[in-house]
C-alpha cells in the first residue's frame, strides 16, 4: 500500500497505470500539465496539475503527497515531431525529467520507474534487441529517452536513486472495461488512425513507406497491450520495494508485425474494409523493432495475457466505439 506519483497519469499509458495501481491497492497521484493528457482520464486517485519544468510546483507536490515512488510517463512521444522540433523533446523530456529526478531526490523519494523506449536502440539490422544491445537512436525522441536513462544512472551513483527502466515496444489496445483508452490529439499512431479510417472519422490511412527491406516492404513493429505493459510497472514497483537492484527491462512480445499485417488483422477484427493509400517514408522510422528478450518474464514474473494483435485491436475497437472517444 503505497503512494505513487504518476507523471503523465492523464495520458494513454499513465491512465491505465493508475487503474492498475489502484487495483493493486496503491494510491496513484497523477501529476500532469494536461497538454496532451485529459482531465477526465484521472479516475483512480488524486490529481495535481503541474508542469515538469516548474520545479517549485514539483517540490510542493512531493511535500503534499510524500510519495513512496515515482512512475514517470510524462513525455512528448511522437517520433516524426521529434525530427522537426528536436528542441521540444530535449527541453520537455530531458530538462523536465532532470527537474523531476532532482525534486524526487530532494524529497527523499528514491524509487523510480521510468518509461523508456525501444526507439533508444535505433535501426539495427538483424540484431536481436535485448537489454544489452547498443543504443543508437535515430530520432530525437529516442535520443531524449536514452539521455534520461543516463541521468538515472548518474543519480543512482550520487544519491542512491534506485530505478527500473522499461523500454517499451509499440503499445496498443485499451482497458477492456473501456474506462480509459488511447486518445491523442493529434493522433499519429497506426492502430487508432486505422480504426478512425475504418469508421469514416478520418480519410484513408497512409502507409508510410512500402520500400523497406522487409517481406512486404512496410515497417515491422512489436505490439504490446497497454494493460500487460502497466502490469509490468506494478511488478517493477514490487521489485524496488523488495530492495532489488536497478534494472532495465524490454517490454515487447518478441513477435513483429508489418503495417500491412496490422491492416489485415484490423479488417478481420472489425469486419470492415480498411481504406488506405501508400505514401513515402516518415522521417525517423526504423525498419524493424522487435524485442529479443524474455528478461521481464524470467525476472519480474511478467505474464502478458492480452498481447495478441487480435486482442489489442479488439480492445482498441471497443474503446473506439464506447462513446468516450471523440476522434
Ligand atoms: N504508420 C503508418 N501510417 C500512419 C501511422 C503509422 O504507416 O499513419 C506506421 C509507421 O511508419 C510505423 C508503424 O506504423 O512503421 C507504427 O507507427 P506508430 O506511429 O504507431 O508508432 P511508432 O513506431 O512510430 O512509435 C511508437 C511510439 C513511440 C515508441 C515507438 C517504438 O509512439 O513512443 O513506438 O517503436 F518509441
Amino acid at each position: 500500500m503505497s503512494t505513487i506519483l504518476v507523471t503523465g497519469g492523464a495520458g494513454y499509458i499513465g491512465s491505465h497505470a493508475c487503474k492498475a495501481l489502484a487495483e493493486a491497492g496503491h494510491t496513484p497521484v497523477t501529476f500532469d500539465n494536461l497538454e496532451t493528457g485529459w482531465r477526465d482520464a484521472v479516475k483512480f486517485g488524486p490529481f495535481a496539475q503541474g508542469d515538469l519544468l516548474d520545479r517549485a510546483r514539483l517540490d510542493e507536490v512531493f511535500a503534499e503527497f510524500q510519495p513512496d515512488a515515482v512512475m514517470h510517463f510524462a513525455a512528448l512521444s511522437q517520433v516524426g515531431e521529434s525530427m522537426s522540433h528536436p528542441g521540444k523533446y530535449w527541453r520537455n523530456n530531458v530538462a523536465g525529467s532532470l527537474n523531476l529526478i532532482e525534486a524526487a531526490v530532494a524529497a527523499g523519494c528514491k524509487n523510480f520507474v521510468f518509461s523508456s523506449t525501444c526507439a533508444t536502440y535505433g535501426d539495427q539490422d538483424n540484431v536481436v534487441l535485448d537489454e544489452n544491445s547498443a543504443q543508437y537512436p535515430i530520432n530525437a525522441y529516442g535520443a531524449s529517452k536514452r539521455a534520461i536513462e543516463d541521468i538515472l544512472r548518474d543519480f543512482e551513483a550520487s544519491d542512491g536513486l534506485r530505478h527500473v527502466i522499461f523500454r517499451y515496444f509499440n503499445v496498443a489496445g485499451a482497458d477492456p472495461d473501456a474506462e480509459v483508452g488511447e486518445f491523442h490529439q493529434p493522433e499519429t499512431h497506426l492502430i487508432p488512425l486505422m480504426l478512425d479510417a475504418i469508421d469514416g472519422k478520418r480519410d484513408a490511412l497512409t502507409i508510410f513507406g512500402t520500400d523497406y527491406d522487409t517481406p512486404d516492404g512496410t515497417c515491422i513493429r512489436d505490439y504490446v497491450h497497454v494493460c500487460d505493459l502497466v502490469d509490468a510497472h506494478v511488478l517493477g514497483l514490487d521489485w524496488l520495494a523488495h530492495g532489488k537492484e536497478s534494472r532495465v527491462f524490454n517490454l515487447g512480445t518478441g513477435s513483429g508485425f508489418s503495417v500491412r499485417e496490422v491492416i489485415d488483422h484490423s479488417r478481420e477484427v472489425t469486419n470492415r474494409e480498411v481504406p488506405f493509400t501508400e505514401g513515402p517514408r516518415r522521417a525517423g522510422d526504423c525498419t524493424k523493432l522487435v524485442s529479443g528478450s524474455t528478461r521481464a518474464e524470467a525476472e519480474l514474473g511478467w505474464k502478458p495475457t492480452r498481447s495478441t494483435l487480435k486482442q489489442m485491436i479488439t480492445d482498441a475497437w471497443r474503446w473506439h466505439q464506447s462513446g468516450h472517444y471523440d476522434g
